[in-house]
């Protein structure tokens, strides 16, 4: 067997290796790269976690319950673990990164832990854990962006996939976690990315996301993420393009020019707000104002009137008072975002909030906040949905549905789910349909003529 990486031959070692995966979008794209890594060094990867030899989850920090959920699996393989000692656990990822050797001190059998940056090293570690040892790595690069592996593409579709433009975050946002877990910014080699998605047309893909913490502060050797929008989306007509995710401040009209000017770049900006009221915007220390946030929105709706917004909201940060949380509820009106990802703060140890501001927000305050938040982004986004009613969009099929095989779902540009009735079609097919109802999720639609 040739490795598809470095050319080397690969030895099979016969020892399976299944991955479960927490956390955001890069941390999919980041698995995928672990499995390239581990299936070019000889190991298999398996779906099924009774045939693994090697459990690895990849996880995620942003919040105390992603962590709670992970130490909840680890308990359950460490279960596995007593019927089968010769099981070897890994833990990768953010949280690995944060907790280090704490994981291996634990009493849930973790033989490995490995930081977002140390990949690469995995075989080792593994190989360390096969002769009893722990297989530590948390060390973060300034350089490391994985730009010469090629996923292993793990979805199921076969339509769309995430590719990894940059990693790490400079922005320091006083309650994330994500610089400490991903260290600094840094953007992978634009050759490298336009031969991945080249590759990804090549076997029949549809759809690409660029990822990054904060994508749109791209910038490789002088090529912006604007410019390498140009370059992706210039590739294929045929090709979607999306992105996530944007910081407020880095949103030019470069690329929002660009974004209007290309049909298959689709019309669907997230933009996180995390506050509409400036004096938290301020302890957020997110660098702009609500009404420098909102002169970009109406940026955007400049260029691409038709183009969908969607935010994340943190309800209860330090010091919240209730006129904060009103001025984040009045953006929300005034955006009118078509979706939202809504969140209580969870303090995060090590941030500038937990070292320097008081988590001082009753947790039954939070939680009737975001329920404020979450109802009234419901109305919103049905607000949309029925403005699109009797509306014509080009769908991209991304397979059948899971509650009546004979309908599809696939995503019209502004990223909303359109459902409708048709069995001649396949996945990676654009069809156009028309709306006729919908929920605050779904369009729901038929094939027009
Ligand atoms: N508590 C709650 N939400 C957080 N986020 C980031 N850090 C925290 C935290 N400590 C949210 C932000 C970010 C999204 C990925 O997660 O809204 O945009
Ligand atoms: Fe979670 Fe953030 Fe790490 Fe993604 S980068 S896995 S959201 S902590």
């Amino acid at each position: 067997m040739i490795s598809a990486n470095n050319l080397k031959p690969v030895i099979d070692k016969g020892l399976k290796f299944y991955i479960e995966t927490y956390g955001c979008q890069m941390n999919v794209g980041d698995s995928e790269i672990v499995v390239s890594i581990l299936t070019s060094d000889g190991y298999t990867h398996t779906e099924n976690i009774e045939d693994a030899d090697i459990i690895l989850i990849n996880t995620c920090s942003i919040r105390d319950n992603a962590e709670q959920r992970v130490w909840g699996r680890l308990r359950e393989f460490s279960s596995y673990k007593k019927r089968r000692p010769s099981l070897i656990i890994g833990v990768i990822g953010c949280m690995a990164e944060r907790l280090k050797e704490r994981l291996i001190e634990s009493d849930c059998g973790v033989d490995i832990v490995a930081g977002p940056d140390s990949y690469r090293t995995l075989p080792l570690l593994v190989n360390e854990a096969k002769s009893g040892g722990k297989g530590i790595n948390v060390l973060l690069s300034r350089e490391e962006t994985y730009a010469d592996i090629s996923p292993v593409r793990l979805d199921r579709n076969g339509v769309s996939a995430f590719v990894s433009i940059m990693r790490g975050c400079n922005n320091m946002c006083s309650y994330c976690v994500v610089p400490y877990t991903r260290g600094g910014e840094r953007s992978r080699n634009s050759d490298t990315i336009i031969a991945e998605v080249r590759d990804l047309i090549d076997k029949g893909y549809r759809e690409v996301t660029l990822l990054g913490q904060n994508v749109n502060s791209y910038n490789y050797e002088g090529v912006t993420f604007a410019e390498l929008m140009r370059r992706v989306a210039s590739l294929s007509p045929l090709l979607r393009v999306r992105f996530a995710t944007s910081h407020p401040k880095d949103l030019s009209d470069e690329l929002l020019e660009t974004m209007a000017s290309f049909p298959n770049i689709c019309k669907s900006i997230h933009l996180p707000a995390q506050s509409g009221s400036d004096t938290m915007l301020e302890r957020m220390n997110r660098k702009y104002t609500r009404s420098w946030y909102l002169e970009r929105i109406g940026a955007i709706r400049r260029y691409m009137p038709d183009c969908s917004i969607s935010t994340d909201i943190i309800a209860g940060f330090c010091g919240e008072t209730p006129e904060e949380h009103e001025a984040t509820l009045s953006l929300m009106r005034e955006v009118g975002y078509e979706f939202a990802y809504m969140f209580k703060y969870s303090e995060r140890e090590g941030t500038k909030a937990s070292r320097h501001m008081k988590d001082d927000i009753d947790d039954k305050v939070k939680t009737e906040r975001l329920t404020e938040i979450i109802n009234l982004q419901n109305e919103l986004s049905l607000a949309s949905n029925k403005r699109d009613i009797g509306k014509r969009f080009e769908v991209l099929i991304e397979g059948p549905s899971k509650r009546n095989p004979s309908e599809l779902v696939g995503r019209n540009s502004q990223n909303k789910v359109c459902v409708f009735a048709d069995t001649t079609h396949k996945p990676g097919d654009y069809v156009d349909v028309i709306v006729d109802d919908c929920s605050s999720a779904t369009l729901l639609c038929h094939l027009a003529e």
